[in-house]
């Protein structure tokens, strides 16, 4: 592990744990903050470990397999769904500075009463992402945003629609990968940090500091099924990175987990694509709990998210459920990208 500036314990200076970390963040960019918003972080760590838990040992007890519901996107719904959904319900409700949560297995935004008291944040999770992969031990994981509750807003209003913000108003976002060991990786828009839960005392701890995407990467991930179904510039762009145009022939690796997906892409560059298809036409992805979270990442880490027509964070949501096609890579493949399928940049301002 590189070394950091954080206070190490003195039981093992090695070890820099994520509430460590977001509490130092704190103090070093906003030094007036209250620790309110690590609170908040703890309920969400808690609710993964959780839910790690039991998918540790799915084969063991009874949570494979289907819990009977359909939820409001029109999926069965896994036990194990429904499981993570209810974790991240509970650890979110007994804190007091949350406003507001919408999850992809609720139609409906819950309020906690916290918007005329001291809740001023709003939450928006997938609980479960990757749900086909649950009962066959291939990775799933947890995605999660975090807005600001907006000004002026009482507890009479609707509460989906302090959830209907674009993603540039971010405070935060992350997800955890339950794969081959578990990481939590997370962003308040000052880099991008991965923590590593260690099984033997049940902590995440500082694995990944400071994650950059690299430029140019050797995958594309998409689901190659649908081929003929996307729209011709895609399918172009994809030959292109297939045949070496991009100086390199790109290899195939797709998990069907956006966070499996999402965190090898982060980590080893390429590209991750979810374009319109003729089964979803407005693609599959959700924008507020999939597309968002993963979006502000990858530009914290130095690469780009698009929808084909627009950089995602920019767009201006309408339903909590709403779906956007979704483009997710490094730098130079999203270039790239430019070239076939629009010809808006889709470079953030901020991003260099
Ligand atoms: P979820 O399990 O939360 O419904 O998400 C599944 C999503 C996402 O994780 C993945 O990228 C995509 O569905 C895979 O879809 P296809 O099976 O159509 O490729
Ligand atoms: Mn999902
Ligand atoms: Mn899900």
């Amino acid at each position: 592990m590189k070394s950091h500036a954080l206070a190490a314990s003195k039981a093992d200076p090695m070890i820099v744990t994520i509430q460590q970390h977001i509490l130092h963040e704190q103090r070093k960019h906003s030094p007036h903050a209250t620790g309110s918003f690590s609170w908040l972080l703890s309920g969400i760590t808690l609710a993964t470990k959780m839910t790690e838990a039991r998918v540790r040992r799915a084969g063991l007890l009874d949570v494979i397999g289907s819990a009977g519901g359909i939820n409001v996107q029109g999926e069965v719904q896994q036990k194990l769904d429904v499981y993570a959904d209810q974790a991240l319900v509970h650890c979110l409700g007994v804190r007091e500075n949350v406003a507001i949560i919408a999850s992809e297995e609720s139609e409906e935004a819950i309020t906690f009463d916290g918007r005329d008291g001291p809740g001023k944040y709003v939450v928006v999770f997938d609980p479960l992402d990757g749900s086909s992969n649950i009962d066959v031990n291939v990775s799933v994981g947890t995605i999660f945003s975090i807005l600001g509750l907006p000004e002026g807003a009482k507890s009479s209003d609707d509460p989906s629609i302090a959830c209907l913000q674009p993603g540039i108003k971010q405070l935060a976002a992350g997800y955890v990968v339950y794969g081959s060991s578990t990481i939590m990786v997370y962003t308040t828009g000052h880099g991008v940090h991965g923590f590593t839960l260690d099984p033997s005392f049940g902590a995440y701890v500082l694995s990944h500091e400071n994650i950059r995407m690299p430029e140019q990467g050797n995958y594309y991930s998409s689901n190659d099924a649908y081929w003929d179904t996307f729209p011709k510039p895609y399918q172009d762009y994809l030959s292109h990175l297939r045949s070496g145009g991009m100086g390199r022939r790109y290899a195939l690796r797709y998990i069907g987990s956006l966070v499996a997906d999402f965190h090898r892409t982060l980590l080893r560059g390429g590209v991750f694509l979810y374009p319109p298809t003729d089964k979803n036409p407005e693609g599959k992805l959700r924008l507020l709990y999939e597309a968002n979270p993963v979006a502000f990442i990858a530009e914290q880490a130095g690469g780009r998210a698009c929808s084909g027509t627009q950089r995602i964070m920019e767009i201006e949501p309408t339903e909590i459920h709403q779906r956007t096609p979704l483009i997710v890579g490094g730098k130079s493949e999203m270039e790239a990208l430019e070239q076939f399928v629009t010809p808006r940049r889709i470079a953030p301002s901020l991003a260099g």
